[in-house]
């Protein structure tokens, strides 16, 4: 057995896991800052580093108590090292070199977004790949061809607004909270979604590249009208704010599945595997639901609880590449860019 310690704090959640083989998650505790950052409608890069701080030691050894597991059985430590901001991931690979040196285990630098992409793996099939990735999250929205766990090709991305992001600034113009994923999320399952006919924007025919800016900025100026930026929220009821949830959520799912689908057919896979934060959307499991069974695609969702950060996604990955003889040295740099 291999256990794997996993680190996470490349944004706003401090992550500490401890999980074994890849698969069996004995721990997998995260501290989110949403309270720390809401008031700024954001994250503050600063704020969000000493947090990471302040928590992560505690963390860590809640996490290795909770698992029942003492420092000396710790194989490896796997620690998110890109992309994020970078004063936050500094944190965590600080703390992972430091563990791996004071206890000479292995470290393993992870890239968030294939972390993601792999999540489903953790409670999926055994033999997962190959498949088509979508990855949609507050930061990333990207399409990968997953061969296997070290071998993760991108095949398109949002050369704008993350799909999470598009969530959390429509909830900031229908003043609904940070983040906002979730409770538009909530209201548009009230509301009509083919009330408003907000665009979809496909880019260049057989783009696999996301843009979500357009809607977002679709949905500002159906709020207060066209070219205003205030004074129409006043005048919505309850109704038109999940007719707009609804319609909203309808346009970033339908991009997202159309260009899903057509990774799938170019990768030439029959298997569609979805991870991060905005993967628990309701609206987005269902149609991509449908779109796969029609067309005889296995889909491989990531359960809700390991869709938004975790550091249990990191051990799983970081188990993975340790397998595959990917370690990482003492010289391991945090870098914002994945
Ligand atoms: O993966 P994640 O925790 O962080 C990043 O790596 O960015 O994703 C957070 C994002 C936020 O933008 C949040 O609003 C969105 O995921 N999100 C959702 C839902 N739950 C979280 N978006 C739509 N529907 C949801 N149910
Ligand atoms: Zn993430």
């Amino acid at each position: 057995m291999t256990l794997v310690l996993g680190i996470e704090t490349s944004c706003d959640e401090t992550s500490a896991a401890v999980v074994a083989n890849g698969r069996d998650v004995r721990s997998n505790l995260i501290a989110t800052q949403y309270d720390l950052h809401a008031k700024y409608g954001g994250v503050v890069p600063e704020i969000a580093s000493r947090a990471h701080i302040e928590r992560l030691d505690g963390l860590i050894v809640a996490a290795l108590d909770e698992a029942g597991t003492r420092a000396e059985e710790i194989d490896a430590i796997a620690v998110t090292h890109t992309p994020g901001l970078i004063g936050a991931l500094l944190i965590g690979v600080t703390a992972a070199k430091t563990l791996a040196w004071a206890w000479d285990r292995p470290l393993v630098g992870v890239n968030h977004i294939h972390a993601h992409a792999t999540s489903a793996a953790i409670d999926g099939p055994e033999e997962i790949w190959p498949a088509v990735a979508l990855v949609v999250s507050g930061g990333h929205s990207s399409l990968f061809h997953v061969r296997d766990f070290d071998s993760i090709e991108l095949m398109g991305r949002t050369v704008d607004d993350a799909a999470g992001e598009a969530f959390d600034k429509v909830a900031a113009i229908l003043n609904l909270g940070y983040p906002g994923g979730p409770v538009v999320d909530r209201l548009a399952r009230q509301g009509d979604a083919a009330k408003i006919a907000f665009p979809r924007t496909m880019l260049a025919a057989g783009s696999l590249d996301f843009s979500f800016s357009g809607l977002k900025t679709a949905v500002l100026y159906h709020v207060h009208g066209p070219g205003k930026t205030s004074g129409g929220l006043e005048k919505l009821v309850s109704g038109d704010v999940a007719d707009i949830c609804a319609s909203f959520s309808a346009a970033v799912v339908d991009v997202l599945v159309a260009k899903t689908m057509l990774a799938a057919e170019r990768a030439g896979v029959t298997r569609v595997v979805v991870g991060g934060g905005v993967a628990a959307n309701s609206m987005l499991r269902e149609r991509l639901t449908t779109a796969c069974t029609k067309r005889g695609l296995d889909l491989v969702l990531t359960p809700p609880a390991y869709c938004t950060d975790n550091a249990a996604m990191i051990a799983a990955h970081g188990y993975q590449l340790l397998k595959r003889g990917r370690v990482s040295d003492l010289y391991l740099s945090a870098t914002a860019s994945g």
